[in-house]
């Protein structure tokens, strides 16, 4: 019954200042629009944005009212300037109980930027020029196993070689043992992945079988091996000669002279292991599905790589892959106070995503935008503002660089010595699962022909 005493006279009520008016966006239920943007994401956006515009609303189940930005100029000014009322960690808090609250993607202000400028020299220049060789030998040793004849996933076949990837590079540990428990204990941690959006009333360890219980032993026995690595390599005489990013991070000091804790190290670590390898594999899986149906691409690609002079080619083709195939639909940016974007003023607490997915799309910036041509980033660098896939500014992604690396080694690779076939006449469907845009059926191939290793091949 209702408690006539408290409740506001009408008046009042009727009198109470309305929320300022969201940009439109489509009416129907967020559970319409949430069904639609799984099944077909990049069709639903660019088909919202056709209708209502460059800056649209659209209520979610779970992530609630976003507004999505489509222009770079907005965009521009979301990624530059003053950021103090844009968070980006609040919303990835779900992710927190596996990442940890010290984690990169979960600090929003002064923290997020400390943890950021210790993570990102391991990950830039000469640095991933470094794990290029690494890239390298993975990929190798991945192609050994692969037969003609045989029907491979690839999403599932990158995956490994992404996680052995990041592995080495972060954790520089190339005894095999060690990785395979690295991994398995990650892969069954994150087999666990639907349950890190459980609500909080439901995160209760109720015993070994309840969901939570098994979670919380998987962390734990995951945790246990992270804590192992970084207790080995303090103690590791040789620490100041490796380049691995953990070496690079126990040395590293902030601008007071303090270092991460063994806790910090730990989330982060674990931040890259999780943001650092599906989301690669995935941008693979995406590459080797475009150049299967582009054979015309697909030659011009192999011809130079062969000839020794394709490199030029190789960063377009890994580029416009990521234009035409973003991974991430959009970055996000939660309000914590009113601002003014792309003409409309929006309330504090709103969630803005510049949509990266859109921005790739406009016909204004990229004419026959659908189609997959690589020449059009032959000429030069990919524009900050209208080429995407990484986010942008203070949150841009710190693995950008070792992503495009490691896509651009894997493919000259494969090229250089794998016939693979598509299995599906069309290019595969986008859908959304998680938060990242995946081909639908994971670009399954058959391998027609593999070369032997050739060695300096890939020099
Ligand atoms: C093709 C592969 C990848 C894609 C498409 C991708 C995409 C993204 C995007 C869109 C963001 C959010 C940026 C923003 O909000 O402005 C992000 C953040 C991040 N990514 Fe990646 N990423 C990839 C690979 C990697 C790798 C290899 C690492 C390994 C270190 C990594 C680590 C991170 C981290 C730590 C952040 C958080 C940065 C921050 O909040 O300051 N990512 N990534």
């Amino acid at each position: 019954m209702t408690d006539v005493s408290t409740s506001p006279p009408r008046v009042l009520r009727r009198s109470r200042p309305r929320r300022a008016a969201l940009p439109p966006g489509p009416r129907g239920p967020a559970l319409v629009n949430t069904a639609r943007m799984v099944e077909d994401p990049v069709g639903s956006l660019t088909g919202w944005h056709r209708r209502y515009g460059d800056v649209f609303t659209v209520p979610f189940l779970v992530f609630g009212v976003g507004v999505y930005v489509a222009d770079p100029e907005a965009i521009r000014s979301l990624f530059t300037g003053d950021q103090s009322d844009l968070h980006a960690g609040e919303a990835n808090e779900p992710l927190s109980p596996v990442l940890g609250k010290r984690s990169v993607l979960i600090l929003d202000g002064p923290e997020h930027l400390r943890h950021r400028r210790l993570l990102l020299p391991p990950f830039q220049g000469s640095a991933v020029a470094a794990f290029r060789a690494v890239i390298r030998d993975v990929t190798a040793a991945e192609l050994a196993r692969w037969r003609p004849g045989e029907e491979l996933v690839l999403r599932e076949r990158m995956r490994t070689l992404t996680f052995e990837v990041i592995a080495r590079a972060v954790f520089g540990v190339t005894v095999p043992a060690r990785i395979d428990r690295l991994r398995d204990a990650l892969t069954s941690l994150l087999a666990l992945q639907p349950l890190f959006f459980l609500p909080q009333a439901l995160r209760r360890d109720l015993g070994r079988l309840s969901p939570w219980g098994l979670f919380r032993r998987r962390l734990a026995a995951a945790d246990a091996l992270i804590y192992e690595e970084i207790a080995r390599r303090r103690a590791d005489p040789a620490l100041d000669e490796r380049a691995d990013v953990l070496s690079l991070l126990l040395r590293a000091r902030d601008e007071d002279g303090g270092a991460l804790t063994d806790r910090e190290l730990r989330d982060e670590l674990m931040t890259m292991l999780l943001a650092g390898h599906e989301t690669t594999a995935t941008g693979l899986a995406f590459a080797f599905d475009l150049l299967g149906h582009h054979p015309e691409v697909l030659a011009r690609l192999r011809d130079e790589l062969a000839a020794g002079d394709g490199d030029r080619y190789l960063d377009a083709v890994v580029t416009e892959t990521l234009r035409l195939r973003p991974v991430i639909d959009g970055a996000e940016r939660t309000l914590t106070r009113p601002r003014v974007v792309g003409g409309h003023e929006l309330p504090a607490g709103i969630r803005v995503y510049p949509a990266i997915a859109v921005v790739h799309l406009r016909e204004d910036l990229y004419p026959d935008a659908t189609a997959f041509r690589p020449e059009r980033f032959l000429d030069g660098k990919a524009d900050a503002y209208t080429w995407l896939p990484f986010g942008g500014g203070i949150r841009r992604c710190i693995g950008a660089a070792l992503a495009q690396a490691e896509m651009a080694e894997v493919i000259r690779a494969v090229v250089l010595r794998a016939d693979l076939e598509p299995v599906r006449a069309d290019p595969e469907p986008v859908v959304l699962r998680g938060i990242t845009l995946v081909p639908r059926h994971g670009t399954p191939v058959r391998v027609r022909r593999i070369a032997p290793a050739v060695p300096h091949s890939t020099a």
